[in-house]
């Protein structure tokens, strides 16, 4: 800190800054719900460290000032610096006043902004406001947008499309099998792979399965296996408003919404006073509408949603298009009989053999003796940001997660 590194051309001294800055935002992952995951490095061309910030939880100092206490702290002087920030500085009073103005009024030079921000309240508004203070303004490279994107790929999806981004994991058998035929599932992988899942979980605004998977697991969906700094709402989809007032999920930690159809009955009363909340969708069809529902959970501040669920609901929503990711842990072992991971109508699988694939995958590591597998829809835009993936950046940490990380590998 306020030790100068050997000189670096401008191009490799953002790369090597931006990167940190990344570093620090991914040290926030689980904190900031519903605010973006941002981390800041003040510095110089000389590559002088002067000050590091992450955002904090929704409420506190955002990065740009967290980096700015850190360096008043070593009294170090900003003024004509350079600050690497990976999402555009905000613009606007929320419950912080806006980033701009503490950058200005610090006297920083030049602000490198790895990813513009949709949200409207900012939308190129803080690189504008910044210029018009006569700060110098600049992109990151295309390298270090794509990773900023991947970092906060649930806000900008929020902004961008109006809903979340869809992350669907499943465990399987070598076979494809999710549960034995009698409903069994409880563990197909092991204790490496558990981890892992429950780190994804951390990373996700809420986690979200179906009726069908509660009434025969009766899981917890809170995040246990790792640390985390707060516990994501757990989601049920649950029609007739069935869940047991036992059900394990119902007690903290952690926020629970149950999503029904049906005219609220005794049992749904009991749900509530059991601390669940209720949400009643317009029951205009049979089964609850996917784009409604993710409209409502965007608009109620969720960026990843993770869903672990059977395989009827996983057959919806994939059937209808909803899911950008798949994260699949699958271990080697054979179940011959059970449920699959989706029930897809018949006709899927013709077009799918004379179609382009739908899927592509984006990562492919081993985690003990199960593998873990990330596959996206080639046809989402969004899609784009998996070019930024990369070790230790985009992977949950977590015990049971390799911080190499392997990618792409055919034999892991
Ligand atoms: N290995 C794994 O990764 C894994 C993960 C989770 C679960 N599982 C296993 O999956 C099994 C349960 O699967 P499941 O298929 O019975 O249950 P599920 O997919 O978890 O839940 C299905 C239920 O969700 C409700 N739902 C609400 N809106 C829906 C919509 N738009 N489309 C579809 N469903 C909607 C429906 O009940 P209502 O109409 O009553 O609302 C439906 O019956 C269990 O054996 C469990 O162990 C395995």
């Amino acid at each position: 800190m306020g030790v100068s590194e050997p000189a670096m051309p401008p191009d490799a001294l953002t790369r090597v800054r931006m990167r940190e800055a990344l570093a620090l935002a991914e040290g926030s992952v689980g904190l900031t719900e519903p605010n973006p995951r941002v981390g800041c490095v003040i510095g110089r061309s000389d590559g002088t460290v002067l000050g590091l910030g992450a955002t904090q939880q929704a409420g506190g100092p955002h990065a740009e000032v967290m980096a700015l206490r850190d360096a008043a702290s070593r009294g170090l002087d900003v003024r004509g610096a350079v600050a690497w920030v990976t999402l555009e500085p905000c613009a606007h009073h929320g419950r912080t006043p806006p980033c701009c103005d503490a950058l200005v009024a610090a006297g920083i030079g030049h602000v490198v902004v790895g990813h513009p921000d949709p949200n409207p309240l900012v939308d190129g508004g803080g690189m504008a406001r910044l210029r018009a203070a006569g700060v110098a303004v600049s992109m990151s490279a295309a390298e270090e947008l794509a990773a900023c994107r991947e970092l906060n790929i649930g806000f900008l999806s929020r902004f961008e499309r109006r809903r979340p981004w869809v992350r669907l994991k499943v465990a399987t058998s070598m076979d494809g099998r999710t549960a034995l035929p009698d409903g069994r599932s409880q563990w197909i992988t092991g204790e490496a792979a558990r981890r892992d899942g429950h780190a994804w979980r951390r990373r996700a605004s809420a986690v979200l399965t179906g009726i069908g998977t509660v009434l025969a697991d009766d899981p917890r969906l809170d995040v246990r296996l790792v640390p985390t700094p707060a516990q994501p709402t757990r989601i049920v989809l649950d029609s007739h408003w069935r869940t047991p007032a036992s059900a394990r999920l119902l007690p903290p930690p952690g926020p629970v919404l149950l999503v029904g159809l049906d005219e609220l009955n005794d049992n749904a009363r009991a749900l509530e006073q059991a601390g669940a909340e209720l949400l009643r969708l317009p029951a205009s069809t049979s089964r609850i509408e996917f784009g409604h529902l993710l409209r409502v959970l965007a608009e109620r501040g969720i960026n990843e949603l993770h869903v672990e669920a059977g395989a009827t609901l996983n057959g919806a929503l994939l059937a209808g298009g909803w899911v950008d990711e798949c994260l699949w842990y699958v271990a080697p072992k054979l179940l011959g009989s059970g449920r699959g991971l989706a029930d897809l109508p018949a006709e899927r699988g013709a077009q799918a053999l004379a179609g382009s694939p739908e899927w592509h995958w984006i990562e492919c590591q081993k985690l003990d003796s199960d593998l873990r597998l990330r596959a996206r829809r080639t046809d989402e835009p969004a899609n784009r940001g998996d070019k930024g993936l990369s070790p230790g950046l985009t992977a949950p940490q977590g015990p049971g997660v390799d911080p190499t990380g392997a990618r792409l590998q055919n034999t892991p």
